[in-house]
Parts: C-alpha cells; sequence; structure tokens
C-alpha cells in the first residue's frame, strides 16, 4: 500500500483524511504538480518547484516549505512507493475556513505528496501515434496557473473520450492554445512550432526540454501563435507532458495528419528525449 504525506505526517493512502470546509474542496482552491519519477530518480524538480511557486505567488498563497524541504518531504514518498516509475502528484490547498469566497486572514494550507502509478507511453502509442479532436477553448484568462480548478479541461477532455481519442486540442479565437492536459507542437516546414508562453497555455516543463532538445540537436522550435489553419494543414502535430512525453498525434478531427503516421522529425525529438530519460534514471537519486 502507497505511502502519502499530509500535513507533516505520512501514513497509508487510505488513512488520509481532510475536512470538508478544506477550501480545496469547496472553491477549488489549490495548486498542484505532477512530477515523473523513473527508476526511483525524480524529473527536473526544480522546473516543477519553480512553477508551483509561481502558480502559488498567482493564487496569493505563501509557499508552505523551502525547495530543500520540499526534496526531503517527497524522497520518503518516492522510496516507499510500489514501483520504481511514478508520478508524483503534490497538492497545496488554502486550507480549511468557514465558507466565505474573500481569502481568510488566517489559514493554514493543506499540503498533500501522494506517488501515482506512471502511465508512460507504450511502445504502440510511440510506433502508432493517437488520435485526437478539437474544440473551442473556453476556459479562463490564467491557464497559466496549474489549479486544480479542472472542471473545464475535464468537460473539454471528456468530449475526445466520448470520440475514442486521447486529447482535446484547444483552440482560442481561431489559434491553438494547448491540449487539455498537455502542450502542443506542429511541424511546419519541417520545423516545429509552438505557441509562446503566456496566460492562455500551462508553461509545460516537458515544453521546455522539448525546446532544450531542439537545440542540442539544431532543429529549433519556433515559439509563434498557431492558426488553426496551420494545426489542420501541420506534418506532424506532437502532444507534450509528463506523462505523454512526447506523443504524435496522428488523426485530428477524423481526419490523417500527414501520412496518418508519427513522422521523422517526432521520431528524432521522441528518441532524443528517451536518451534524456535514461541518463536520469542512471544518475543520482536526490
Ligand atoms: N498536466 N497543459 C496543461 C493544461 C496540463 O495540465 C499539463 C500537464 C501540461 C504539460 O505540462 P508538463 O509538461 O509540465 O507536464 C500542459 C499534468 C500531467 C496533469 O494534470 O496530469
Amino acid at each position: 500500500m502507497s505511502t502519502v504525506f499530509l500535513n507533516g505526517e505520512y501514513m497509508p493512502l487510505e488513512s488520509a483524511r481532510v475536512p470538508v470546509l478544506d477550501r480545496g474542496f469547496i472553491f477549488g482552491d489549490a495548486v498542484y504538480e505532477v512530477i515523473p519519477v523513473y527508476n526511483r530518480r525524480i524529473f527536473r524538480l526544480d522546473d516543477h518547484l519553480r512553477r508551483l511557486q509561481h502558480s502559488l505567488d498567482a493564487i496569493r498563497l505563501a509557499n508552505p516549505y523551502t525547495e530543500a524541504r520540499w526534496r526531503e518531504l517527497i524522497a520518503p514518498v518516492i522510496a516507499r512507493a510500489e514501483t520504481d516509475d511514478q508520478g508524483i502528484y503534490l497538492q497545496i490547498t488554502r486550507g480549511p475556513a468557514p465558507r466565505d469566497q474573500a481569502i481568510p486572514a488566517h489559514c493554514t494550507p493543506t499540503v498533500f505528496i501522494m506517488a501515482m502509478p506512471l502511465t508512460a507511453p507504450s511502445p504502440d502509442t510511440i510506433a502508432h501515434g493517437v488520435s485526437a479532436i478539437t474544440a473551442v477553448d473556453d476556459r479562463w484568462q490564467h491557464c497559466d496557473i496549474k489549479t486544480t480548478s479542472l472542471l473545464a479541461n475535464v468537460l473539454l477532455r471528456q468530449r475526445s473520450a466520448d470520440a475514442g481519442c486521447t486529447e482535446t486540442i484547444l483552440l482560442r479565437d481561431g489559434f491553438l492554445t494547448e491540449g487539455t492536459a498537455s502542450n502542443v507542437f506542429v511541424v511546419v516546414d519541417g520545423q516545429p512550432v509552438t505557441p509562446p508562453k503566456s496566460h492562455l497555455i500551462l508553461p509545460g516543463v516537458t515544453y521546455d526540454v522539448v525546446l532544450e532538445i531542439g537545440g542540442q540537436l539544431g532543429v529549433p522550435c519556433l515559439q509563434r501563435p498557431v492558426s488553426e489553419a496551420e494545426l489542420h494543414g501541420a506534418e506532424e502535430i506532437w502532444l507534450t507532458s509528463s506523462t505523454k512525453e512526447i506523443t504524435a498525434v496522428v488523426h485530428l478531427d477524423g481526419r490523417s495528419v500527414g501520412p496518418g503516421e508519427p513522422g521523422p522529425v517526432y521520431r528524432t525529438f521522441q528518441g532524443a528525449y528517451q536518451r534524456y530519460k535514461e541518463a536520469v534514471m542512471r544518475g543520482p537519486r536526490t
């Protein structure tokens, strides 16, 4: 049974309880991170903690721990997890308080850390890609905050689930933003292109890894707006996230993307990503 951390204590998942007046439960007043762990080595923790700080600042919630303390608190959850590969899920809510939208002057945040099974892309997904649909991005204007208030994402993602697809790719005012739980890259004239970071997308850690890989491979990724027409005419489309890594979309809205199989630029980036991951797996434990 996996061990979780809740408010200063380690315990079995089944014993973890939060009060019903917790503002995370009542308002979704909370932020979170999902951090991959490969062979019990945590992947890009510094980047995830930096983004966590950005989310906390945006919702005016003080970070309860230093970076070093987060590292110490996460380590036993990784060590006691059942599998070597995991997804560390970390959530901070504003804590329990009488129900009122205004932020209480005094509130003790709820801090929760658990290890989830990591479902990295299967060999079949890497070889053959996945399908996606598009939808109008009707989320709010603060998509750079990694908040647990995810009802819009839930409803948008369900549309692709209903269609038997892996992701819903979102368009706002005729331009690509991101997926419901991933960033999106397209390949145009052999070059990867992705929307620039803004309040309309989550600044993905994997997005940054892909930009770095592009630099190393001498295939730089352009960060610029991508129109709906460019998305539909793209040679390749990729989803990137901590759990999807780099995943090729081979069907969009029922039509083939390029020849309907993962493309050559995807294969180059995917191979480089796997080599980077393997280096992390052999590296020091934190
Ligand atoms: N989601 N955009 C959105 C809306 C996301 O929810 C995510 C990640 C990403 C990719 O970010 P990263 O590369 O840092 O994982 C982009 C996580 C995996 C989730 O909610 O499960």
